[in-house]
């Protein structure tokens, strides 16, 4: 069996969480209830500052005004820096879940031990040529562990293949633990009803839980594409 792969069982279900990033901005209380009735298990927000990426997206503000439109999880991705200052913030607006980058600050550790505090599920995101090393030694801590495969800053960008064998080392990493870390994939992520192999291949690769901005809303029909991730699994 090659290095990236892995099987998949059923006892463990794909998790679709669209990126609101790839939405009509001008209407975005609409296109969270259509995500919604469309069967998403998460909202994906993806929050950027023009400083630790090149583009701005929006705040805690935003999502205030959307909470009151959808009982979906708030997964929240954050891309700024420093985060420590905003993290009661996204909290206090409805964020479930709060994720974010080592780079962004000298401390990880006290960031995940802050949003845990608040009650609310913490992650880390490692971006293309970020190492497994920098989560290491706090996978007793993490609820969820992301890999980007494209450099984060925005939508519609190509899929970085390298980033497979990294998924599926953190695939073993997480079940040393036997905690139930989720492992997120971001960037490029499409069906195969869409022509495209990258869902199937990161599930073979382990992942259980797919962030889909531009297959899913830039698409006609949100539940289909929604269903043809999830039908892209490893044993069917
Ligand atoms: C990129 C964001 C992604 C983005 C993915 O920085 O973190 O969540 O929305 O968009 P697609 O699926 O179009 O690559
Ligand atoms: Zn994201």
């Amino acid at each position: 069996m090659p290095q990236t792969q892995h099987r998949s069982s059923p006892d463990r279900p794909i998790i679709v969480a669209p990126s609101l990033l790839a939405a009509d901005f001008s209407r975005l209380g609409e296109e969270v209830r259509a995500i919604e009735a469309a069967g998403a298990d998460w909202l994906h927000l993806d929050v950027m500052d023009g400083h630790f990426v090149p583009n701005i997206t929006f705040g805690p503000q935003v999502l205030k005004a959307l909470r009151p439109h959808s009982r979906l999880p708030f997964d929240v991705h954050l891309m700024i820096a420093p985060v420590d200052p905003y993290v009661v913030a996204f909290a206090e607006a409805g964020a479930d879940h709060i994720s974010f980058h080592p780079e962004a600050g000298p401390h990880a550790h006290r960031t995940l031990q802050l949003i845990r505090s608040l009650g609310k599920k913490c992650g880390l995101v490692l971006n293309p040529a970020t190492p497994i090393e920098a989560v290491e030694w706090a996978m007793d801590l993490v609820d969820m562990l992301m890999v980007m495969t494209v450099n984060p800053g925005f939508g519609g960008q190509a899929f970085i293949p390298s980033q497979l064998p990294k998924i599926a080392a953190l695939r073993r990493l997480i079940e040393l633990t036997g905690r139930p870390i989720a492992l997120q994939v971001d960037g490029a992520i499409a069906p195969s009803m869409q022509g495209k192999e990258t869902a199937r291949q990161v599930i073979e690769a382990g992942a259980d839980t797919l962030v889909a901005g531009s297959a899913v809303f830039g698409a006609p029909d949100y539940g289909a594409v929604i269903a043809g991730l999830r039908a892209d699994r490893a044993w069917t």
